[in-house]
């Protein structure tokens, strides 16, 4: 069982404040600190921390951000012999406010992001013949996401695309190579041109989706749980009730539980439940890779919450 991982890393220069800032208003914060992140990143780490096999293709600058990224990731178990260092450029950052709400605001430059391309994909081809289940996020080049997806669809391995952030790319023609599409409700919006505020308005974007290719879409609506939509069903997953302390990377823990949970053999409905469990525990804590929980502890949670 092997899962791969297509994405950015970054360091997240990360401050906590009362709220979030108006535009123009200068704000007082209280803490300071830099934390691995980046959803590709991010989501190998959740894998990892839930012992399933994981290796990250990606790339970094030549500098320090870089090689402590790296290292993080190996002590999480990730395997990063196939990360790229690019001496053209830097890493990847991302200017992250956490408000005591536990909401944020996210600002990224790319980077070395910004350079995955051909180099990357020749690594996946190597890799996609023992894999099960391939992570896209679209913090790397959009035109590389799509090649990556067209390439793990046609070795028959399984595809899931977090389109986050919404590329200005057209993704509707890789739709058919996407096997779980998983927005939450602001990309869901971006992508449908809909509203999506509701479990009910989640369902219109869903069969949307599904009209325009995507088989499985899951759309992650924060406090009023997950809609799931397949051609058999649609089907809504209630969030756990926690205390938020950090909502950053909560996305990247759903999709990194997920996939965890579709790799071990649960059945979808099973596999989101588990999944939430992940994204909840994860907003517990301070941080995006710091805050992902292990098997036991979401195993744990979930026979706590029975
Ligand atoms: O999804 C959370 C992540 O988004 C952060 O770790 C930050 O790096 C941005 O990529």
């Amino acid at each position: 069982m092997s899962i791969l991982v297509f994405g950015s890393l970054n360091m997240d220069l990360v401050v906590r404040s009362p709220r979030l800032p108006l535009p123009g208003e200068t704000l007082t914060g209280y803490n300071c600190a830099t934390i691995p992140g980046g959803k590709g990143a991010n989501q190998a780490v959740a894998v990892a921390r839930q012992d399933v096999s994981t290796r990250l293709l990606g790339r970094v600058g030549a500098d320090d951000f870089g090689y402590q990224l790296r290292q993080a990731l190996a002590i999480d178990g990730v395997n990063v012999e196939a990360i790229q260092v690019d001496a053209e450029t830097h890493t990847g950052v991302a200017a992250i406010t956490v408000a005591d709400a536990g909401e944020n605001h996210i600002v990224i430059v790319p980077g070395a992001n910004g350079r995955v391309g051909k180099d990357e994909l020749q690594q996946l081809q190597l890799y996609l013949a023992s894999a099960d289940l391939l992570l896209l996020q679209c913090e790397v080049p959009a035109e590389m996401v799509a090649q990556a997806a067209q390439m793990a669809h046609e070795a028959g391995v399984r595809v899931m695309l977090d389109p986050a952030p919404v590329p200005d790319f057209d993704l509707q023609p890789i739709y058919p190579a996407i096997d779980i599409l998983t927005p939450n409700q602001v990309e869901a919006a971006q992508l449908t041109g809909l509203s999506v505020t509701t479990v009910d308005e989640a369902t219109v974007a869903i069969s949307q989706l599904q009209q325009q290719g995507v088989s499985t879409v899951i759309i992650k609506l924060g406090e009023q749980g997950v809609c799931c939509g397949t051609v058999e069903e649609t089907f809504q997953v209630p969030a756990f009730p926690v205390s938020v302390v950090d909502t950053v990377a909560a996305g990247d823990a759903f999709n990194g539980g997920l996939a965890v949970a579709l790799s071990d053999g649960k059945a979808l409905r099973e596999a989101v439940v588990w999944a939430s469990a992940t994204a909840a525990l994860s907003v517990t804590k301070s941080g995006a890779q710091p805050s992902m929980p292990t098997r036991s502890q979401v195993a744990d949670f979930l026979k706590a919450s029975k």
